[in-house]
């Protein structure tokens, strides 16, 4: 059977403010993911901590928590088949450098450290950034897409 996923998107300040929302959006929904749930959050001190824990003692870690909260961010919850690492696809590498092209972070990030964009690097990480930044009433999983329902009818079949 198919499995759909729940991931966690966060578009960082600078993507933002440079208005690319719209375009980050628009990427995920041709794909035909689902949005179950988008807020624009100032990004507190304890989701910053938590969001970043594996990453605290690094030498970049004081710049990482300074950038998530330089300003808003757009966060998601984005649903799909295979949609943790589909995802991932669609943002590139961590380091814009590497990214392939087309992706996000090739087409709008040069370094490592300001990438644009977060996507979880897999489902137990999504869940547990999903609970750090969205409550559960929060997330609309109420509708069905048409490839949801194609590939319902088929396992009728
Ligand atoms: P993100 O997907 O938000 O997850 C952790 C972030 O830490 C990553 O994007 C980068 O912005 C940053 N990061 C990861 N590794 C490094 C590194 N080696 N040097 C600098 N920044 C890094």
């Amino acid at each position: 059977m198919l499995a759909e996923e729940r991931t966690f998107v966060a578009i960082k300040p600078d993507g933002v403010q440079r208005g690319l929302i719209g375009e980050v959006i628009n990427r995920f929904e041709r794909k035909g993911f689902k949005i179950l749930a988008a807020k624009l959050i100032q990004v507190s001190d304890k989701q910053a901590a938590d969001h970043y824990a594996e990453h605290e003692g690094k030498p970049f870690y004081p710049r990482l928590i300074n950038y998530i909260q330089s300003g808003p961010v757009f966060a998601m919850v984005i649903k799909g088949y295979g949609a943790v690492d589909s995802v991932r696809h669609i943002v590139g590498a961590t380091n814009p450098v590497n990214a392939d092209v087309g992706t996000i972070r090739a087409d709008f990030a040069q370094v490592m450290e300001y990438n644009v964009i977060h996507a979880s690097d897999s489902i137990s990480s999504a869940e547990r950034e999903i609970a750090i930044y969205f409550k559960e009433d929060e997330i609309f999983d109420t509708w069905k897409t048409k490839t949801e329902e194609l590939i319902e009818e088929d396992e009728l079949l």
